[in-house]
């Protein structure tokens, strides 16, 4: 078993002697609930915003040794904060072409932060481009989502350019497998996205491998003899009709042990002869 620290985020980020860090102190709980599946595994983290460094730090410290964690930012003189397991490039998270390299470079990768300029348009460009460089069962995390809500960020509630708006209809695309409508059919976000979590400046996306149509099923015995008007035999699928020949079986056994026990044993003992 590797070595883990056993600090929590807010404790480093508290005693925090290294590289300035800037961060809303609500977020930290987040982080933690969402980062621990990728403590002390092979990962690669990247980190959209730089600054001076100090988060990447932080990352690198709580993941482990075997994180790679990667920022990029577009001020050139982070470049040379770069250190053993802490990879940097200089670029605009708005720039597809950049990123493109940026993934071909470095990706996959298990978590994305986006920490960068904050900008609603620059959010939207980044995580539609990485998207697809997210691995199943990674994360993709988006902070300080409150820019959406002010105009000197291009944001406004209710604006239909926004990442929050955007989001929205990503919230659609989840439950694209339902439509009954024409024109909202499942598309790849239907399919990778596993979940959305929604905290305040903050989103989190799970990405999952392909799913299919999501299925249901009932199970059990009917308690009603008819429901809404429906007799059973209208409503019990093939599926349900099995399940409870399946479970039924071995209570039918029973119910014979106990009326004729001397019949049932002598059956049962013939069979297995
Ligand atoms: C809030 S700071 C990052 C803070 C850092 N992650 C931390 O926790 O201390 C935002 C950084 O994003 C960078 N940035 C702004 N616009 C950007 C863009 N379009 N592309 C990449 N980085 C950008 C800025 O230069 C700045 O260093």
């Amino acid at each position: 078993m590797r070595w883990m620290p056993t600090r929590s985020l807010r404790a480093y980020f508290d005693h925090n002697a290294g590289p300035l860090m800037h961060k809303w102190l609500h977020y930290f709980p987040i982080y933690q609930q969402h980062l621990r599946p990728f403590r002390g595994r092979r990962s690669t983290v990247l980190e959209i915003g730089v600054s001076h460094g100090g988060s990447l730090k932080m990352w690198r410290y709580w993941l482990g040794r075997r994180a790679h964690v990667v920022g990029i930012d577009i001020e050139p003189r982070v470049a040379g904060l770069a250190e053993p397991g802490i990879d940097i490039m200089v670029g605009d998270q708005s720039d597809p072409a950049f990123l493109a390299e940026l993934a071909r470079r470095h990706g996959p990768f298990d978590v994305v932060i986006d920490d960068g300029g904050h900008i609603p348009a620059h959010q939207i460009a980044s995580i539609e481009a990485l998207w697809p460089h997210v691995r199943p069962g990674g994360i993709y995390l988006v902070e300080d989502l409150h820019s959406n809500y002010w105009p000197e960020m291009g944001g406004r509630r209710g604006a239909p350019d926004t990442f929050i708006a955007w989001l929205g209809a990503r919230l659609d695309d989840l439950h694209a497998f339902h439509s009954r409508e024409d024109d909202f059919q499942p598309n790849d976000w239907t399919s990778t996205i596993a979940g959305i979590h929604l905290y305040d400046s903050v989103a989190v996306l799970d990405k999952c491998a392909p799913r299919p149509r999501p299925e249901h099923r009932k199970t059990g015995f009917p308690v009603f003899d008819d429901v809404y008007g429906r007799s059973h035999d209208e409503m019990l699928d093939e599926h349900h009709r099995r399940q409870i020949a399946a479970v039924g079986r071995p209570l039918r056994r029973l119910g014979r042990l106990v009326r004729h026990p001397v019949v049932t044993t002598r059956r049962v003992l013939a069979r297995r002869r």
